[in-house]
């Protein structure tokens, strides 16, 4: 028996990254899921390739800043399956880094959509899926954050406040809920490698990332979607209202730990010596 046997799974910004290998995991565990994303195009790819690959799945194109369009999947994961189980809130502003620079030359627009994404779109989605939980006896919902959302950084201002919206969302949502058997958690993801990436991503910024990792590798998407797994399934019916960090220790330790490591090292080969 796996675990998401009989289990309906609803999966947002489906044709990513991340997204598309959770869907992937969830359905392996035996889940049938409902794929969602603005790419329809891509959309349908994922999802034709996971029907090949012998997966019972759906999908329904939708922008996440728009509640009919939330309203209209949410309604089509019940048509087809009968009712959501697991809310998987991935979708993500994942292109305006390069404008999110700094408060000052901050456009407002930007700000809007970035919060309109990352924050208003999975309230939303959560306002429609958890009735269907409820009548269902309960369920488990993944919001998924970033490490951006629990330390300060010189970019990415609304993306990181937009996150931190979303860890405050998931604490209340938990606390409301989970006497009525909806689990409510998030994942803080570190840096995670999406296919092509290394290549994109110069040698020399990967190497102050891995510096910082306690796990000597930068994250693939398949580490967020098995923490999604555990927390959809009951090996973690125990759990809710956390936000998980799958950043491979990356905010575990001191701030220092990457300069001092060398210096430390120094100081076992010469014991009371400052090198
Ligand atoms: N990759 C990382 O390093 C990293 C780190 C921390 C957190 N995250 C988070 O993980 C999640 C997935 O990111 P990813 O790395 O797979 O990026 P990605 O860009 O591959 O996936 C994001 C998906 O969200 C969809 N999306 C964007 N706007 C939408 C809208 N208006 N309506 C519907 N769908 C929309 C996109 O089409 C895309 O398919 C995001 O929430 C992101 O913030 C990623």
């Amino acid at each position: 028996m796996a675990l998401l046997d009989g289990k309906v799974a609803l999966v947002t910004g489906a044709a990513g990254s991340i997204g598309s290998e959770t869907a992937l995991a969830l359905a392996e565990q035996g889940a049938r899921v409902v794929l969602t994303d603005l790419r329809a195009p891509e959309l349908s790819a994922v999802t034709e390739r996971l029907k090949s690959q012998g997966h019972d799945v759906a999908c329904k194109a939708g922008d996440i800043t728009s509640e009919d369009d939330i309203r209209a999947v949410v309604d089509f994961a019940v048509g087809t399956f009968g009712g959501v189980d697991v809310l998987d809130n991935n979708a993500g502003a994942t292109g305006f880094s390069s404008r999110d620079l700094d408060i000052p030359d901050m456009p407002v627009e930007l700000w809007d959509q970035v919060q309109s994404i990352n924050a208003r779109g999975p309230m939303l989605f959560c306002k429609y899926a958890i009735p269907s939980m409820l009548a269902r006896g309960g369920g488990s919902i993944v919001n998924i954050s970033s490490g951006q959302s629990l330390s300060g950084d010189v970019s990415n201002f609304a993306y990181a406040s937009s996150k931190a919206a979303v860890n405050a969302l998931t604490r209340h949502l938990a606390t409301a809920y989970s006497p009525k058997g909806v689990r409510v958690n998030a994942i803080a993801a570190g840096l995670i490698i999406q296919p092509g990436m290394e290549q994109r991503l110069p040698a020399h910024i990967q190497e102050i990332f891995l510096s910082h990792c306690l796990v000597p590798r930068l994250g693939t998407p398949r580490d967020i979607a098995n923490m999604v797994v555990f927390l959809a399934s009951d090996l973690s019916s125990y759990v809710t209202g956390q936000i998980l960090s799958v950043d491979g220790g990356f905010t575990a330790h001191l701030p220092s730990v990457a300069d001092m490591r060398p210096i430390i090292e120094g100081m076992r080969k010469a014991p009371g010596q400052w090198t």
